[in-house]
């Protein structure tokens, strides 16, 4: 039996949070990780995702680590890049418990933690006081953009830079304001204090009117000077087991909506910005599926619940040997030296980005915010 099944396998047994807590006191634990995690160094795989340098693209998206205490061992067990937080300004407690479920045997589960974390100056301090083993990235979200700006202020000298969600499910400010005002506001006032990239974290879309309402605030990302965008965050659904009886969906039943979604956005952005594919990526193959269609990076939460930290390994060695298998394709016309904005080389990918016709930034039509009624889980 190998290490991470000796020492994680009882996890699965104990309630969704408990194991959560769990895994994070284990993480606390001087282990080796990186042998645990296995990862191979390939330098075909090196990635960078503007202008930070990656030793691969796959990267463990927000909500892991909330309280930013394990970024150094995530780190160490592969992930080409960490994200910490969600953080606020101040601390929160977040919703009432029960706040997970899990889907057994469907690689998915719902949550609806409504952002627990202990807030941007205890986060600032973790942060300068743990090792930077690798690329790290703070997630922040807030009420107003004064305290949106503050929270950035407190993290950004610890970190390579911030991702902004503008997309929690669970909490309910956002819901009743008009998006696309609030988003550009937040970009004018993050573009003119950022010093390092500045991401934004899109909800999820499927029905047209959603689909245009993120394409809109994705445009007024990219107008704002965001220098890439997360593509997406989890999909409301109703669950009554959870105490608030809704939450956000995620892993694997979001994988088909992933990939349509960073094809859209990159076409509405012009292929300008470099995405991070988040939802239901738990393999290799999903990877390939997410850099084909346009991606630069991927972001994984819940195939490393559902897999274990082991799912780095093999999406990093997958994408190795696919990188091999592919490096004699003609290299496409997508960039002059053969470069997905932010990405790895093209002959890495596959023919999405070729030959593809980008329209230009422009306001997209107005509608209102994507995903935000909960719907019955399919
Ligand atoms: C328990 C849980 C907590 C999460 N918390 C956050 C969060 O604080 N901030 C955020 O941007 N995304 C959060 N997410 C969403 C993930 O970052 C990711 O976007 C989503 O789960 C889809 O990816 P996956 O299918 O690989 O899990 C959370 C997801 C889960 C399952």
């Amino acid at each position: 039996m190998g290490l991470y099944r000796a020492v994680a396998r009882p996890l699965y047994s104990l309630p969704p949070e408990a194991a959560h807590r769990l895994a994070q006191s284990i993480l606390s634990l001087p282990l080796p990780w990186e042998r645990i995690g296995g990862t191979p160094k390939d330098p075909a795989l090196r990635t960078s995702l503007a202008g930070i340098e990656l030793s691969n693209p796959v990267g463990l998206a927000a909500g892991f680590d909330k309280s930013c205490r394990h970024l150094d061992a995530l780190g160490r067990l592969g992930f080409g890049y960490v994200i910490g937080g969600t953080i606020t300004r101040d601390p929160r407690s977040g919703n009432a418990k029960p706040r997970i479920a899990r889907y057994p045997g469907r690689g998915s589960m719902t949550n609806a933690m409504g952002l627990p974390n202990p807030g941007a100056e205890a986060a600032a301090r973790t942060l300068s006081r743990s090792p930077r083993s690798g690329p790290r990235l703070a997630s922040i979200a807030d009420q107003g953009p004064g305290e949106v700006v503050a929270t950035h202020a407190l993290l950004e000298p610890h970190v390579d830079g911030v991702e902004l969600n503008a997309s929690c499910p669970n909490v309910s400010w956002g819901r009743d304001r008009d998006n696309e005002a609030h988003m550009a506001l937040l970009m004018r006032e993050l573009g003119a204090r950022r010093t390092s990239p500045l991401f934004v974290k899109l909800p999820p879309f499927r029905s047209d009117v959603e689909r245009e309402a993120v394409l809109a605030l994705a445009r007024i990302a990219q107008d704002g000077g965001a220098d890439g965008l997360t593509c997406s965050n989890t999909r409301p659904v109703s669950d009554r087991r959870l105490s608030v009886g809704a939450g956000g969906l995620s892993g694997r039943g979001l994988f088909p909506d992933t990939v349509r979604i960073v094809g859209d956005v990159r076409a509405a952005t012009g292929g300008a910005l470099p995405i991070n594919a988040c939802g239901g990526v738990f393999s290799a193959a999903d990877a390939l599926a997410c850099l084909d269609a346009g991606a630069a990076t991927v972001q994984v939460y819940t195939g490393l619940i559902d897999r274990g930290p082991r799912v780095v390994r093999d999406i990093v060695r997958g994408l190795s040997v696919a990188r091999s298998g592919r490096s004699l394709a003609p290299s496409s016309p997508a960039g002059q030296d053969g470069t997905r904005p932010g990405g790895l080389r093209r002959e890495f990918g596959a023919t999405a980005a070729a030959g593809e016709r980008r329209p230009g930034p422009t306001g997209g039509p107005g509608g209102r915010p994507a995903g935000r009624g909960p719907e019955a889980l399919r």
